[in-house]
């Protein structure tokens, strides 16, 4: 893969930095990263930014304010056979993300993120594609008209990539995603965002407004809300002209002091060790948090996640 000329390289810490600044000086609130043992009973761990605020969303709890920012810290083990194999999977990930609690809409969201993506982080505008749900005419209208991002560079997406739930039931929405383009070069015609070798989705807006039951009937909100995730690992790659997220000042310190006590420098390794050292980088991350929540290895629930 090409290295993106991205033009602004930013260390892991202060990618997160920057986030956060710009979303508190749009009158959000900083708060801390929940745990990654959720309150939440109907999941395991921590899974995404917006848990901690589910039952605000739902209604069953106030909201002290109407906008806050947070770096999350989350576990998804459902992707754990590709961690290593690909360059952007991982068991743990920080997501950065802001929120508004019956404020601020798909206007406002969108304009906030473009403004943070093309003027602050600056990855060139040329690179960037914007996703909708398929039936949402307000987001695409928002991109094309308000935003102007040409046509070519707005794709309707189905349900499976751009409807967002935490699980089969609970809050949920239509969601409009921003990509990277590694390879420009490669033409505006039929842009296919699912070739991973040439786009990441680095931040999803979810339009969060309604609330799935157990029979999938979707129920509207009381609140029209905003929910988003921007992969701290992902923008870490993009803006440190990496290949991988692995490779990225946030994990390669591991990878380093694993080939330290290996004797086998990481580029001197096959691919089959590199994918090793990958898979050490993701789990020694996974793990060192787990058990700084207070999770002891066993063989039941998040314990055998902590010792598998
Ligand atoms: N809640 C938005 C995301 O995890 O992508």
């Amino acid at each position: 893969m090409a290295t993106p000329p991205s033009g602004n390289f930013l260390t892991g810490d202060q990618i997160r930095q920057t986030f956060l600044s710009f979303y508190e000086a749009k009158a959000h609130k900083r708060l801390p990263s929940a745990s990654l043992v959720p309150e939440d009973t109907t999941v395991l761990l921590t899974i995404a930014g917006m848990l901690q605020f589910k039952p605000i969303f739902l209604g069953q709890r106030k909201a002290e304010v109407d906008r806050a920012t947070t770096s999350q810290k989350c576990i998804r083990t459902n992707d754990i056979e590709n961690v290593g194999r690909t360059a952007r999977h991982h068991t743990f990930f920080e997501m950065l993300g802001n929120f508004s609690f019956g404020d601020y809409f798909k206007k406002e969201a969108i304009a906030w993120a473009w403004e943070l993506s093309t003027q602050v982080l600056k990855l060139p505008v040329e690179r960037l594609v914007v996703s909708v749900f398929e039936t949402d005419d307000e987001a695409y209208d928002i991109w094309k008209n308000d935003i102007g991002v040409r046509e070519t560079h707005i794709r309707r997406m189905g349900e499976a990539d751009n409807f967002w739930a935490s699980g089969p039931t609970g809050p949920c929405g239509p969601c409009s995603e921003i990509y990277y383009d590694f390879h420009p070069e490669r033409g505006d015609q039929d842009i296919d965002l699912e070739d991973d070798s040439r786009f990441i989705e680095f931040y999803n807006l979810v339009f969060m407004q309604y609330n799935r039951d157990a029979e999938g009937k979707l129920t509207p909100l009381a609140n029209q809300n905003i929910d988003t995730g921007m992969g701290l690992e992902r923008m870490a790659q993009i803006l440190q002209g990496k290949p991988n997220n692995y490779e990225t000042d946030l994990i390669f310190p591991i990878i380093e002091a694993a080939s330290k006590i290996s004797g086998l420098h990481y580029e001197q390794a096959s691919e089959a060790q590199k994918t090793s050292y990958k898979v050490i980088g993701d789990h020694v991350r996974a793990v060192s948090h787990l058990i700084a929540d207070g999770v002891v290895a066993s063989n039941l629930g998040r314990g055998y996640i902590c010792g598998g």
